[in-house]
């Protein structure tokens, strides 16, 4: 596995952010990437490796796109790292349209995702990887419903782990759980607001976090994790600075 040139990768929400990040480390490695997201963007060539990438427009939202883009790429590693950034307010200031924004778009893309993932199926040794939170496990009080939809995201992966066993699919899901970066329109936007709320400044507020994740470290973390054997794999992994550390 530690050539991935011939795995067809899609990177979904490879825009901007920790998706960038990604789908630049999947084509280093020599993997040629389908870079999904609703904006056009332009990559460098890749810098090392054989690899390519290649951009698609879409709404991954939209429950025809998945389906269709698994049927053209047929993909052999398949990144969930869309996600709406969430209006960081106290709870009492949330609408329901401002609580709910995160299960709209980050639940639902990895629903219809995985449930065509499911159906298709795609092939025999693909490996799934879908982007939550380290809020799924810390709560996130300024984020309104986006820790609760990170946490069913990581649900969503564990149900289609079960399902892809008992089908005898042998297509691997995953579950990783980044640390808050402000090196990310969201996570810049989520760390200015609890610094507010705090009283500290953003220095003092990002001090207290450990190093800081960064879309090359994000990149190359998951470009481990695809080269790890499936049968060493966790569930789950908090991502932080310093790399990945499997959950329980
Ligand atoms: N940054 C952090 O601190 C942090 C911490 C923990 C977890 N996460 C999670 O990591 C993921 C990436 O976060 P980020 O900070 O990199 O976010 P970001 O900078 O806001 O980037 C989000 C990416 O998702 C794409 N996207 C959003 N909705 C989409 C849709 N409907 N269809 C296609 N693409 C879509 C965006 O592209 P377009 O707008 O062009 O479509 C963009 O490329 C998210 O799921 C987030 O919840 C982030």
């Amino acid at each position: 596995m530690s050539d991935l040139s011939g795995r067809t990768t899609i990177v979904v929400g490879a825009s901007r952010g920790l998706g960038r990040g990604i789908a630049t480390a999947f084509a280093e490695a020599g993997a040629p990437v389908i870079a999904v997201s609703r904006t056009a963007t332009e990559f460098p060539e890749p810098a090392n490796g054989s690899g390519t990438i290649r951009t698609e427009l879409a709404d991954a939202g939209d429950p025809s796109v998945a389906g269709r883009l698994l049927d053209d790429h047929e993909p052999q590693t398949l990144v969930l790292v869309a996600g709406a950034n969430p209006h960081m307010r106290p709870l009492q200031q949330h609408t329901w349209e401002t609580f709910s924004a995160n299960w709209q778009s980050d639940v639902r893309i990895t629903f219809h995702w995985l449930r065509e993932t499911l159906l298709k199926p795609l092939h025999p040794g693909t490996r799934v990887i879908v982007l939550s939170s380290g809020a799924a496990l810390a709560g996130s009080p300024l984020s309104g419903g986006y820790a609760g939809a990170k946490a069913t995201q990581r649900f969503i992966t564990a149900y289609a782990q079960e399902e892809a066993d008992r089908a005898g699919l042998d297509i691997t899901f995953t579950a990783v759980l980044p640390r808050m970066t402000p090196l990310t329109d969201l996570g810049r936007s989520a760390a200015r607001a609890y610094a507010a709320y705090n009283g500290q400044t953003q220095e003092e507020y990002l001090q207290q976090m450990g190093p800081v994740l960064t879309p090359e470290i994000a990149g190359g973390a998951l470009v481990e994790l695809v080269r790890t054997d499936p049968a060493g794999l966790a569930p789950g992994y908090v991502l932080t600075g310093g790399g990945l550390k499997k959950l329980p």
